[in-house]
């Protein structure tokens, strides 16, 4: 295995656990079929680590009907099947600027096409909406609320069981984009008042990429937008109203979902809780050692209290792509830089005009060592190349 220090889990995990390509491998060779199409036992067994790895995420959620848990390709895909699904022509939503692409660009192409009216909640210098900013921003129209869990950028988690109340006390749907906290933190969606939860299966459940979903709450019914062959009741010539057929067509990407399957029973053994705890303390040390070096600047990681482990910085006077190259080339550290696909975060930080900060985020098989290492190298870079 190559030396590389890996300190980019926000944008996928890597490496994964070993059981996940483990399991992987073995799987596809042994039950690579197409499963829910036909009778005979293989695809059967096949359809059995589909349906388990629904209710473990179901699980996970606090769903009640593993049938509406729905696999997309990602979490972008899947935010994407949940706005199409619920929004009409007239329709107003409230989302926030710490939102990712994934968010921001479908619903200013709905804005733009669609005739959805969409307003932006900022956030405070700590880098946290405050449900209280929403109140004002609620319409006689207004039929959804889109929330980012956790920043990708900042790493802050965001008040959502407080915003889910607002929701339910007005009767507006509540979808979260749980891309940065699934796997990481526990989610209830009863307690947290949510509706509909788009999670990726690729980050912190610890699955391979092209897997992600949605977790339809009781009671809402998103539209299906694609329509074709569930496998099931093939004459019915209108796509099936029912949960997962109606937002699942096509055959599934099982090797993947059976990846998703092995990263989930893995966390499970693990503990999450203890997981998050290694991740916060490595992330602590990092920005403690950050925070000695004069010629650097932390955004809104003050107080790593409601954060996952996420950090984004600057050398001061050097722009982040820079930060990032000598940082590969000279030290072998992989991280993020530039704007992290959630360009309203920076606009409103500021670091639009510096093209953006250099974010480090952490996993599970990052150490001590790593920390070390990392803070090393920013040090000596800020001494070093900025002279
Ligand atoms: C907050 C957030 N939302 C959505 C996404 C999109 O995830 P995916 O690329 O798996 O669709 C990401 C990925 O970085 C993210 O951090």
């Amino acid at each position: 295995m190559h030396d590389l220090i890996y300190l980019d889990n926000a944008a996928t995990s890597f490496p994964k656990p070993e059981e996940v390509y483990a399991f992987m491998d073995s799987f596809y060779r042994n039950y690579g079929v197409n499963p829910g199409r036909s009778g005979y036992d293989l695809s059967i067994e096949t359809g059995n680590i589909v349906e388990n790895t629904r209710k473990l995420l179901t699980s996970y959620f606090n769903g009640t009907d593993p049938n509406r848990l729905v696999f997309s390709l990602n979490s972008t895909d899947a935010i994407n099947l949940a706005l199409a699904g619920l929004l009409e022509p007239g329709d107003h939503v409230i989302t926030t600027k710490i939102e990712h692409n994934a968010v921001l660009r479908p619903l200013y192409h709905m804005s733009l096409y669609n005739q959805v009216a969409v307003d932006y909640v900022p956030f405070d210098k700590n880098g946290f909406v405050d449900p209280d900013d929403f109140i004002p921003k609620f319409k006689k129209n207004t039929k959804l609320v889109v929330l980012n869990h956790a920043s990708n950028v900042i790493g802050t988690i965001q008040p959502v069981k407080a915003v889910g109340r607002l929701c339910r006390d007005r009767n507006v749907m509540l979808l979260v984009d749980a891309s940065q906290t699934a796997g990481k933190i526990p989610i209830d969606l009863k307690d947290m008042c949510i509706d509909v939860i788009a999670f990726t299966g690729h980050k912190s459940l610890l699955g391979p990429t092209g897997t992600g979903g949605l977790y339809v709450g009781e009671g809402i019914e998103i539209k299906h937008t694609k329509a074709g062959g569930t496998g099931v009741r093939s004459a019915e010539r209108h796509h099936l109203a029912e949960y997962p057929y109606r937002l699942e067509c096509g055959t599934l990407n099982i090797v993947g979902i059976a990846g998703l399957y092995a990263g989930l029973k893995w966390l499970e053994a693990r503990g999450i809780n203890e997981i998050h705890q290694h991740e916060m303390g490595l992330c602590r040390k990092f920005v403690d050692g950050l925070n000695k070096i004069t010629k650097t600047t932390t955004h809104c990681q003050n107080d790593l209290q409601n954060h996952i482990g996420v950090v984004s910085f600057n050398i001061d006077g050097m722009e982040a792509v820079n930060t990032g190259t000598i940082l590969d080339g000279e030290y072998n550290i992989a991280c993020r830089t530039g704007l992290h696909c959630a360009p309203l975060v920076h606009e409103q930080l500021g670091t639009d005009k510096i093209h953006g900060t250099v974010r480090i985020s952490f996993g599970p098989f990052n150490t001590e060592l790593h920390v070390h290492k990392a803070v090393e190298a920013v040090e000596e870079i800020a001494e070093y190349y900025l002279k």
